[in-house]
């Protein structure tokens, strides 16, 4: 009897652990990333363990760790972040501190640490609810000198597109057949060369139980392989198509759901770096919700490792702002690049590529403290709470998501108050209102109430 009862209950047991129910996914799928805000590391330059403090070529290895993540896990907590995206793991040729020219899958940089300590860190962004993403390049390897025995596994020539280097950026052939900046281009297209992609995929989540893959220039591999792709490594997959055209990312996302949002990138610049009107952000998230993706799957940032920071662009701290605000209270997943928070504002790559140990991991930062709000305002909403636009003319745009109204100008910081009278809105008569940003205090009346972005700062109210 007491048998019979202790079987019962295991497999009562593994059938209601969740780690048994998802048995054909691995990681975390992207209905489950909805609900996540990235932090997006390049991990040479996060923190180093060594305690050197040597002047840094920005061009070489800075020496970074998977170990100086893990020290930094409660500054990225307390961020408001719960994922990290960190930079390609596996080892590299010489120099390659951004990990993008691999030479063997199946080796871990030995410059971040071992292995077991990208196991360890892993593990430990699990134990404070961080899930961890990692880039994966399926288009090219390390330029070797043409010597392909030194690549792991794809060691033969007979792996490779013929040579031929992408001039013609707007030749989808050549994207797809030649070398991005003469790096070795994998044929996609040779089974042997697909399974072996996947097969690698696959280990390399099981091996370091990641939650998810950002997948580097994906429009530089044809759909075929992608179809294959997605099917073979069930888990979140946020793809880099690196252009502005939304008809353009439609074709990706009809292969692979999750991609990176860069329409919506080019229109922040727009309409905040060159202060042009925001009626273009209007424009391209309604053209977005007609385009038939599901916006929510995609990942929304204002900086990265391959543009210049958004500081670069426009120096003006509450145009930073306004741009951070419309994608953490955004629908898509919303992605900090490290160091934005403490005000970088680094140039073309490598410049946007600064060490954060320059910046103290000061969570004092105005900044900082801005994008916490930001998260904490953006806990209040539910994931499926659509987006609902509630005013807008050339220099505001106002909307809300559930209980969460928000407003922000292209004015910026100079051109003084900018007030807007809100009719529409998810609040009622009477109800008091709080701006998590300011910290001031607004009744609604029956003609609803007046929107100050003070010096341009964005305005984030919630019922008291
Ligand atoms: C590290 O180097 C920077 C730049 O040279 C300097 O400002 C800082 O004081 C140094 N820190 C330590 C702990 O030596
Ligand atoms: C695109 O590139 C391919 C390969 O280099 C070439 O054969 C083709 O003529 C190009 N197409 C156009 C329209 O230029």
């Amino acid at each position: 009897m007491i048998t019979a009862t202790f079987v019962l209950f295991v497999v009562f047991s593994i059938t209601a652990h969740p780690e048994f129910v998802e048995i054909n996914g691995l990681g975390h799928s992207g209905e489950e990333w909805k609900s996540r805000i990235i932090y997006q590391i390049i991990t040479d330059r996060f923190d180093r363990t060594d305690g050197r403090n040597a002047t840094c070529d920005l061009r070489n290895y800075c020496g970074g760790t998977f170990k100086g993540i893990q020290n930094r896990l409660d500054y990225i907590k307390n961020l408001g972040m719960n994922a990290i995206w960190i930079s390609p793991v596996v080892a590299n040729i010489p120099n390659s501190y951004h990990g993008y020219a691999a030479t063997d899958l199946y080796s871990i940089n030995s410059h971040f640490g071992s292995a077991q300590e990208l196991k360890n860190l892993v593990k430990a962004c699990h134990e404070k609810d961080i899930w961890v993403m990692v880039d994966v390049v399926a288009n090219h390897v390390g330029n070797t000198n043409e010597d392909f025995s030194k690549i792991n596994p794809f060691n033969k020539e007979e792996y490779y597109h013929k040579k031929c280097i992408v001039t013609d950026f707007t030749n989808q052939t050549e994207l797809e057949q030649c070398r991005l900046y003469n790096l070795p281009d994998l044929d996609t297209e040779n089974p042997w060369v697909r399974n072996q992609l996947a097969e690698w995929t696959r280990w390399l989540i099981t091996t370091f139980d990641l939650d998810g893959l950002r997948v580097d220039t994906v429009r530089h591999v044809h759909k075929d392989f992608w179809r294959f792709y997605v099917e073979a490594v069930p888990t979140y997959l946020m793809g880099e198509v690196f252009d502005e055209r939304i008809d353009y990312l439609k074709g990706y996302a009809e292969v692979m759901p999750g991609q990176l949002h860069y329409p919506l990138y080019y229109t922040l610049i727009d309409v905040f770096a060159r202060r042009n009107s925001m009626y273009a952000l209007r424009s391209t998230l309604d053209n977005m919700k007609s385009s038939g993706m599901d916006v929510a799957l995609l990942g929304s940032f204002v900086s990265n490792h391959d543009n210049k920071r958004f500081l670069n662009m426009d120096g003006d701290w509450n145009i930073l702002k306004s741009a951070y605000a419309v994608i953490l209270l955004g629908e898509s997943i919303p992605i900090v690049y490290y160091g934005d928070e403490q005000g970088y504002a680094g140039g073309d790559d490598p410049n946007n590529r600064e060490p954060m140990w320059g910046s103290g991991w000061n969570e004092a930062h105005h900044l900082f403290s801005f994008i916490k709000k930001c998260a904490s305002a953006r806990a209040k909403i539910k994931v499926n709470d659509q987006l609902i636009e509630r005013y807008v003319d050339d220099s505001f745009f106002g909307w809300s998501r559930g209980c969460v109204f928000c407003g922000v100008t292209n004015k910026g910081s100079w051109a003084g108050d900018v007030s807007r009278r809100i009719t529409s809105h998810p609040f009622s008569e009477g109800d008091q209102l709080f701006d998590l940003i300011s910290g001031a205090r607004i009744a609604v009346g029956p003609d609803g109430f007046i929107c100050t972005l003070k010096s341009g700062c964005p305005v984030i109210l919630v019922k008291i």
